[in-house]
């Protein structure tokens, strides 16, 4: 019966904070084989940004950013004295080039966007190429820092021929052929670009986080512990310099050791386009929590207990529901849902009523709590890892910023894995803080940074 049933639901969905505590120590170990030679499921990419903002880089640089809900052209002034302006344009980026079939597809079509908002903000031509920051938010080996050799494509995006490849090239190629002077000076991922953009305002940050279509975060670690740099760097680099780190670490428990997988979850990884990837990724990021809440609904149903006699034809559709669903659904503020009632009503053609809009809302609740448990174990993993006992974590992304209650769930998991109960001595000492625009400003002063080594030769 239904109540049997939302229980089973609700013993899918929970995750315990005794589980949380686990996941966090297995987190910490999967951190370090990831920077070991050896290397482990996490791929720890050393991202070359080997300085730390000092607040006064300055300088007009352009900087795109590909991987999130929309491709975003951005031109930022670097004011050199922690400030800086921006003006910016999104480009939504159609739904069949994710898996488009030839790769010029998406690097064309990064390119006449730049090429748009160039001639619109440079009317009157530019004297000298621009340089671009490339934030480029997929896993991206890199051996330098104007390079990025994509591993595997992450989030849905499937397009032939670019994994194995250094997309630098296939963007400036592209760029080439339009004659837009600019110049890609560096790539970077948007958790970089997050850490890199709140360090430049607040010396207190310890890492970049995204919480939005993937998960993802970056730090700086200290080169001497990274085994995997061995042989890779130049004789005259220090022992002790920085160097920020890309996690990827939505790839944590790829082998399915402690994570608590439901059968959703196993379905969303059969019938992605990369099965046994992302494993952490596919059950708290935003790309994935409305495809939770279809398959919960059909299986509902299935078993008679919502949607009876009705067409549900329409979301028998795989992605049908984004997250902007669970998220709306969870925002209704009427006692009986109507916002709810009417969403499902004229996009899927299905009618509620209220108990049976009640359960979803639950579900909706289910689904996003446990996301906001789980993704902050990453966080407290890298934290503790670093022996960081206080500290700012910056953080964006569409899930961080627009999920209803979101921000106060993962703050909450966070205590509840370090055990702070109000009260206990400098309470919270680690903070989610709203980022930065990272790959706006993180983009622009990585590109600054970049340029002066060049500069200086090295
Ligand atoms: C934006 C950041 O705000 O969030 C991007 O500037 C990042 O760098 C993006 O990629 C991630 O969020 P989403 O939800 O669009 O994937
Ligand atoms: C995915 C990408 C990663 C990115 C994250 C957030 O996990 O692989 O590079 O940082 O999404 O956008």
């Amino acid at each position: 019966n239904l109540l049997d049933e939302i229980h089973e639901l609700e013993n899918l969905f929970s995750v315990s904070n005794e589980k949380l505590q686990e996941i966090t120590k297995h987190f910490i170990t999967e951190l370090d084989k990831g920077l070991s030679k050896k290397g482990g499921n996490i791929p720890m990419i050393p991202g070359w940004v080997m300085e730390y903002p000092t607040g006064t880089e300055s300088g007009d640089f352009l900087a795109i950013d590909l991987g999130g809900t929309n491709l975003r052209v951005v031109l930022i002034k670097l004011g050199g004295d922690r400030t800086f302006d921006s003006t910016q344009s999104k480009y939504k980026i159609p739904e069949e080039m994710r898996t488009s079939q030839n790769r010029d597809d998406i690097f064309g079509f990064i390119a006449e966007s730049l090429k748009a908002f160039v001639d619109e903000q440079f009317p009157q031509g530019v004297d000298k190429p621009l340089p671009l920051g490339f934030t480029f938010s997929f896993p991206a080996s890199q051996d330098k820092i104007n390079q990025g050799v994509l591993q595997r494509w992450t989030k849905g995006f499937d397009i032939p021929n670019v994994e194995g490849h250094d997309v630098v090239p296939l963007l400036q190629e592209q760029i080439a052929k339009r004659n837009i002077p600019i110049d890609v000076v560096a790539l970077i991922n948007d958790t970089t670009g997050t850490l890199v953009a709140s360090l430049y305002t607040d010396a207190d940050t310890k890492m970049g986080v995204i919480f939005g279509t993937g998960v993802n975060g970056a730090y700086y670690d200290v080169v001497s512990d990274i085994e995997k740099l061995q042989g890779r760097l130049a004789d005259d680099i220090p022992n002790d310099s920085p160097m920020a780190i890309n996690c990827e670490y939505g790839s944590f428990d790829n082998e399915h050791v402690v994570l608590p997988r439901n059968k959703f979850d196993l379905v969303i990884d059969e019938e992605s386009p990369r099965p046994g990837q992302q494993a952490f990724e596919k059950m708290t990021s935003g790309y994935y929590l409305g495809e939770l809440l279809r398959l919960a609904l059909l299986e509902l149903h299935g078993k008679g207990l919502i949607f009876q006699n009705q067409d549900i034809s329409k979301l028998k559709q795989a992605y049908v529901m984004d997250t902007s669903y669970p998220s709306r659904i969870e925002e209704d503020p009427f006692e009986n849902l109507e916002d709810t009632d009417e969403l499902l009503q004229t996009d899927l053609g299905i009618s509620t009523s209220v108990p049976e809009r009640k359960l979803i809302r639950h579900l909706c609740e289910l689904i996003g709590t446990r996301a906001a448990r789980l993704s902050v174990c990453g966080i407290a993993a890298i934290c503790q890892k670093r022996n960081y006992a206080s500290g700012s974590i910056a953080c964006d992304g569409s899930v961080f910023n627009r999920y209803p209650g979101f921000q106060e769930k993962a703050a909450q998991a966070l205590r509840d894995i370090y055990g702070w109960t109000p009260g206990s001595p400098a309470s919270y000492p680690i903070k989610l803080h709203a980022a930065e625009d990272g790959s706006g400003a993180g983009a622009a002063i990585i590109a600054a940074l970049a340029q002066k080594r060049l500069a200086a030769g090295k």
